[in-house]
């Protein structure tokens, strides 16, 4: 070949190279909050570094678990308007919303080619597939069922050991109101974080087996257990602020900051507010999990995926290699309170992390049905409603029907 004929092939490939790193990218997610905001700038910051050229445009809707975001990203996916790439949970809100209606490209060759396929658990890779292809990066790993409390005030009402058992729990509450203080707090202005309680209780209640067997159409949602889970759920409203309606998740969290209240039952993008508020876990705050639970590690999982027609499609996927690299996961999920999707990724040398990464290994799993993951958005929707109702009229028997009846219509057993 002659040399010539080399050297402009050489520049050719070059330009291609700088022309496949250069323009923008549109990444969609709702993490503007306390907490949220900080894991992401970060992650940009570092990829904006190692491709200078790639203008990010952090496109974000404000709003905790996507109560504003996801509607909007529907629309503008079902409007063949994507993102480049977005966030979305693993389980049914990725499959049933975007992948079978065809809306999402196979990532599957792609996590190969990275060699980053069998970097992640065959369970979370399970949850990001849709007939045997890939179609999202996970890169969190977040855990809802753990309750933080306030250090300094869990000593100061008298407290001497984390709760076990509901009993033990219950008498927690009860001294912290005692002593004046808030025992739980709780903010459910967006609803899904009461329905957040509600599916801990009903995994405290179930068992993950049998949890996990009310979304596989195994086992019928008109169980007793149900009905305990709603009951408990009633109780623990004597133990919440008055002004919980009024609250997003970070006023909530922030009440055991500012000494207010003593416990918070939250997924633990908290442990990352905490930090984020100056906190040290494990000196300022504390966590166990809901009594009953401790067997169980109920997952949500935040990924990225590549919608069809994406604008920029090279930069997204430059950009989900990047998010696939135990580099990104590094950054992102100790700021987040997550820890990495992929194995071979640190955790972080946090006490709160470094126990997480130990339980999600051992403990059984279960999907989270407000984040997305257990059952379709209908479900979702209904399901937050009918805890919302509770919320306010302590109708068991109502929420048990309006849950039954959101079942129903997704095709989830009822008798
Ligand atoms: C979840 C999401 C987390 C966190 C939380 C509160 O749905 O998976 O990453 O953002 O909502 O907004």
């Amino acid at each position: 070949m002659k040399k010539w004929f080399v050297l402009i092939l050489l520049s050719f490939l070059t330009l291609m190279t700088v022309f496949a790193q250069s323009g923008e990218i549109e990444i969609f997610s709702w993490w503007t909050g306390g907490g949220e905001e900080a894991a992401l700038l970060a992650t940009i910051a570092d990829f904006e570094q190692l491709y200078p050229n790639i203008k990010v445009i952090n496109a974000t809707v404000a709003g905790g678990a996507g109560t504003n975001a996801k509607a909007v990203l529907k629309t503008r996916m079902l409007g063949g308007n994507p993102p480049d790439t977005f966030q979305v949970h693993a389980g049914w809100e990725l499959t049933d919303t975007y992948v079978i209606p065809g809306l999402m490209e196979p990532l599957t060759d792609y996590l190969k080619l990275w060699g980053a396929y069998d970097k992640f658990p065959s369970g979370l890779i399970d949850i990001v597939s849709y007939e045997g292809e890939v179609y999202s990066i996970p890169l969190t790993i977040h855990r809802s069922n753990v309750i933080f409390y306030n250090k300094k005030l869990f000593n100061e009402i008298g407290l001497t050991k984390e709760p076990e058992t509901w009993q033990e729990f219950i008498a927690a509450l009860d001294k912290a109101k005692a002593s004046g203080y808030i025992p739980l707090a709780m903010g459910d202005k967006e609803k899904w974080e009461a329905g957040q309680i509600v599916e801990n209780l009903m995994v405290a209640e179930f068992g993950a087996a049998n949890y996990n067997a009310l979304f596989n159409g195994e086992l019928s949602f008109n169980d007793n257990r149900l009905d305990s889970a709603l009951q408990k759920m009633v109780q623990l409203m004597n133990y919440v602020n008055v002004d919980h309606a009024a609250l997003a998740w970070q006023e909530a969290a922030r009440l055991l900051y500012d000494n207010k209240a003593v416990f918070n039952l939250m997924g633990d993008w908290a442990e990352g507010y905490f930090k984020e508020l100056g906190w040290t876990p494990g000196e300022d705050f504390g966590w166990f999990e809901l009594p009953g639970t401790q067997a169980v590690f109920v997952l949500i999982s935040d990924t990225f995926g590549l919608p069809k027609n994406a604008p920029h499609r090279n930069n997204a996927l430059i950009f989900l290699e990047y998010l696939a690299s135990p580099r990104a996961q590094e950054i992102f999920n100790p700021i987040k309170g997550s820890i990495p999707g992929r194995v071979d990724a640190n955790p972080g040398d946090d006490p709160y992390l470094i126990e997480t990464a130990e339980d999600f290994r051992t403990l059984a799993i279960s999907p989270s049905i407000v984040h997305g993951s257990a059952a379709p958005e209908a479900f979702v929707t209904s399901f937050n409603d009918a805890v919302n109702a509770l919320v306010t009229t302590k109708n068991i028997t109502q929420a048990k029907q309006m849950i039954l009846w959101a079942a129903e219509d997704v095709g989830l057993l009822t008798d």
